[in-house]
């Protein structure tokens, strides 16, 4: 059975996600750890209900971003996972990490990307007047939220919307297509390779695999 190691920063609801479905057998897998940047995430507390390590380590506590990532690195490769699965970390990742990780390390972002990387997307989706929105899970490059893109979930923004609504229709979607890439991925069926996305063998589009 495969090992996962799981990284937050807050809440969790994607971690409870994968939880569940390592829990159900959705996952043919199982969480062997979880790490946050922060000791107050909600989610070491899900990983602890749910009788997995958790762990919090402290960027104050090291000089550079490079020395927190090597600790991180250290205590992560301690369980010998075979994917890491970041799980709304909101810290960026040294590019020693996401070498060492190198096409086992996977993100979810709520944007259909390459629509607006990085922070605040739903506020910025709502700005924009936009009539559709998302989330993206994809591979992690050296680019930010800019890795090959596996399975994107649309959702409509009607026009009465708030930002908090928004945000709840895009995680329903996430909790969804997380634990999906990730069978898929502890099955054997999706690999990084050439600087892409490949599903059974085929190269995925740019963005991601379609339903239709
Ligand atoms: C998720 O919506 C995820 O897409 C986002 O943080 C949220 C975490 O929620 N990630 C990012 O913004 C990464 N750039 P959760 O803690 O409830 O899973």
């Amino acid at each position: 059975m495969k090992k996962l190691v799981v990284l937050i920063s807050g809440n969790g609801s994607n971690l409870q996600s994968i939880l569940d479905a390592c829990a159900s057998g959705r996952i043919n897998g199982s969480v062997a750890a979880v790490f946050s940047n922060k000791s107050t995430a909600w989610g070491l507390t899900r990983a602890r209900d749910a009788g997995v390590p958790a762990h919090a380590l402290a960027a104050g506590d090291f000089p550079d971003r490079e020395a927190f990532d090597r600790q991180l690195m250290r205590e992560i490769d301690a369980y010998a996972p075979d994917l890491v699965v970041l799980a709304g970390y909101m810290r960026i990742l040294s590019s020693a990490f996401v070498a060492h990780y190198q096409d086992r390390l996977l993100n979810i972002h709520p944007s259909l990307l390459p629509k607006y990387p990085g922070l605040h997307t739903h506020r910025q989706a709502l700005a924009n007047g936009d009539a559709e929105h998302g989330t993206s899970v994809h591979f992690v490059t050296d680019e930010l939220d800019g890795g090959p893109v596996i399975l994107q979930a649309r959702v409509p923004i009607f026009p009465d919307d708030n930002e908090d609504e928004v945000t709840a229709r895009v995680q329903h979607q996430e909790h969804a297509i997380y634990p999906l890439v990730i069978s898929w991925f502890v099955e054997g069926r999706l690999a990084m390779r050439e600087g892409k996305a490949w599903l059974d063998n085929q190269p995925l589009p740019p963005q991601g695999y379609a339903y239709d």
